[in-house]
């Protein structure tokens, strides 16, 4: 089945994501079809989640440019630390199409992974790198962009995420998309697959 972004309140964005245990070609395959996915929508940053699979991997690429290649980074069981400052910025999220809200993040944060090829990664992301990584990292544990939003900013987005809500409910009923039980299955047999522990 091709890949696809899975769009709010698909049970894979609550779904917390396993660790990876071995970076192979299978693993790179994935990771060049989401950032394939994530520049076809003109995103910055892309988590394996948001694709329906339950790993800790997640694609970035702050310019969001396909022809800056030099700037695409890869994040494998990401781990961050040392939180500095806190900055509010309009938000987006793939799998919210068109809706943008103010969030604040820290503005600095250390960030530990590895990167496709299995080398260590530690590093302090500042500004907008630091706030993509912050939100996809966020996607691995099941966290989404919305739990952040002020009172003002849920009333608001109130209307567009029931429209959402609606249309996943309208999906399954006309059988373009499992029920969430039958989606929430095909998640825990992709956990047992070769490439994640428990
Ligand atoms: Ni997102």
């Amino acid at each position: 089945m091709p890949m696809k972004i899975v769009k709010y309140p698909h049970p894979a964005l609550r779904h917390p994501a396993k660790p990876v245990s071995l970076i192979d070609a299978a693993l790179r395959k994935i990771v060049a079809e989401m950032f394939q996915l994530m520049y076809e929508h003109h995103g910055l940053g892309l988590a394996a989640p948001q694709v329906a699979l339950p790993y800790q991997v997640f694609v970035m690429n702050p310019t969001g440019d396909p022809e800056q290649r030099e700037h695409e980074q890869v994040f494998i069981n990401p781990e961050l630390s040392d939180p500095k400052g806190l900055v509010e910025a309009e938000e987006g999220c793939l799998s919210f199409p068109d809706l943008y809200q103010k969030v604040r993040r820290a503005k600095e944060v250390r960030v530990q992974a590895y990167d496709a090829q299995g080398r260590l990664i530690d590093r302090v992301v500042t500004d907008l790198e630091a706030r993509i990584v912050q939100h996809e990292t966020d996607h691995l544990h099941g966290k989404l962009f919305i739990d952040y939003f002020s009172p003002g900013a849920k009333l608001s987005s109130r209307a567009i995420l029931e429209a959402f809500e609606k249309e996943h409910r309208r999906a399954q009923e006309r059988g373009e998309l499992p029920s969430d039980a039958e989606l929430i299955r095909q998640l825990q047999a992709l956990e047992k697959e070769a490439i994640v522990v428990g």
